[in-house]
């Protein structure tokens, strides 16, 4: 891949940079932002690593400058505000849905080919705001967060067994938020079922903190979380620059999968070169199903107040 953008250089666009640069998945790496010298500055000491971390991908910085991001393959939107403690992530949308639609229309004027994929929150709704921005296949128009989900889900149960994360074989549905729905019968320890290893107990306590899991980091924090969600639009990123072929939750445009039409939410998806090149329906019992409409019934909601903002 000759040139990746990655859109906003606060903390998770900057440890995408960073993450992209560290695996040489690009040629180059442009960092745009809106605040001076904050993305040349990032940019320029994730450069600086280059030869302490052996990698080639030039990683670049520009203020609000679109015209360097022309021809990009692919392009990260990170671009809005981080959550505060109190805040849901829906409540960011107010502020956030300008700025998405805004940096959207500035990507696709200079890069109209690029595959584009959403970080900002809420998350499944300012992907849906890039979708009507963009106009463009929804096949290259989706958002991150089942890898970060899927990736505090996979870290927990790992430390509760004391084996590898990397063991850990799972999936999450759903909107990225309180509703979202981590799926148990979809998960292993390399193949052996969880429930051969943990208490339903157990694995009810790792759902409920793993849908919790952005808001314990900003409790912690005071903002939101940074690395995992950066490694994991940057494991995106690298899903399609090397056309691997890989299934993952993402946030996808359903047309009737799942029973569900119109919206953007957590599904399993393969990514390759083209983007989001299939997606997985899983055969959910009524309880997975009843939570997974619930998880959407709150994403229309946010949708709708999107929708009432008239921005589009
Ligand atoms: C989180 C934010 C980035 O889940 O949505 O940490």
């Amino acid at each position: 891949m000759n040139k990746v953008t990655v859109v906003g250089a606060g903390n998770v666009g900057a440890t995408c940079a960073n993450v992209i640069a560290h695996k040489d998945l690009a040629r180059e790496v442009v960092l745009v932002d809106i605040k001076e010298g904050v993305a040349e500055g990032k940019a320029l000491d994730i450069w600086q690593t280059s030869s302490i971390n052996n990698f080639n991908t030039r990683v670049t910085g520009v203020t609000n400058d679109y015209l360097k991001t022309k021809g990009s393959g692919i392009v990260v939107i990170t671009s809005g505000l981080p959550r505060k403690p109190g805040m849901s992530r829906d409540d960011l949308i107010k502020t956030n849905a300008g700025i998405v639609k805004d940096v959207t229309e500035k990507v696709i004027k200079y890069s109209p080919d690029a595959i584009i994929i959403i970080v900002s929150n809420p998350l499944d709704v300012m992907t849906y705001a890039a979708y009507k921005a963009a106009n463009k296949h929804s096949s290259k128009v989706f958002g991150m967060a089942g890898i970060l989900d899927t990736g505090r889900y996979r870290a927990f149960i790992a430390e509760a067994l004391g084996v590898s994360p990397k063991d850990i074989l799972s999936l999450s549905l759903g909107g990225h938020g309180d509703t979202m729905v981590p799926l148990p019968r979809y998960t292993s320890v390399n193949g052996i079922p969880i429930n051969e290893l943990l208490g339903q107990d157990e694995i009810d306590k790792i759902v409920e903190r793993t849908r919790f899991g952005g808001g314990e980091l900003v409790n912690l924090m005071g903002t939101s979380a940074w690395y995992a969600p950066g490694a994991a639009a940057a494991q995106m990123v690298e899903a399609i620059v090397d056309d691997q072929q890989r299934i993952f939750p993402c946030c996808a445009w359903l047309q009737g999968e799942y029973g569900l039409k119109d919206i953007y939410m957590g599904v399993p998806v393969k990514l390759g070169k083209n983007g989001i090149e299939g997606i997985f329906e899983l055969q959910l019992n009524k309880e997975e199903k009843k939570s997974l409409d619930e998880s959407a019934k709150a994403v229309k909601g946010v949708m709708k107040v999107l929708d009432d903002m008239k921005l589009f």
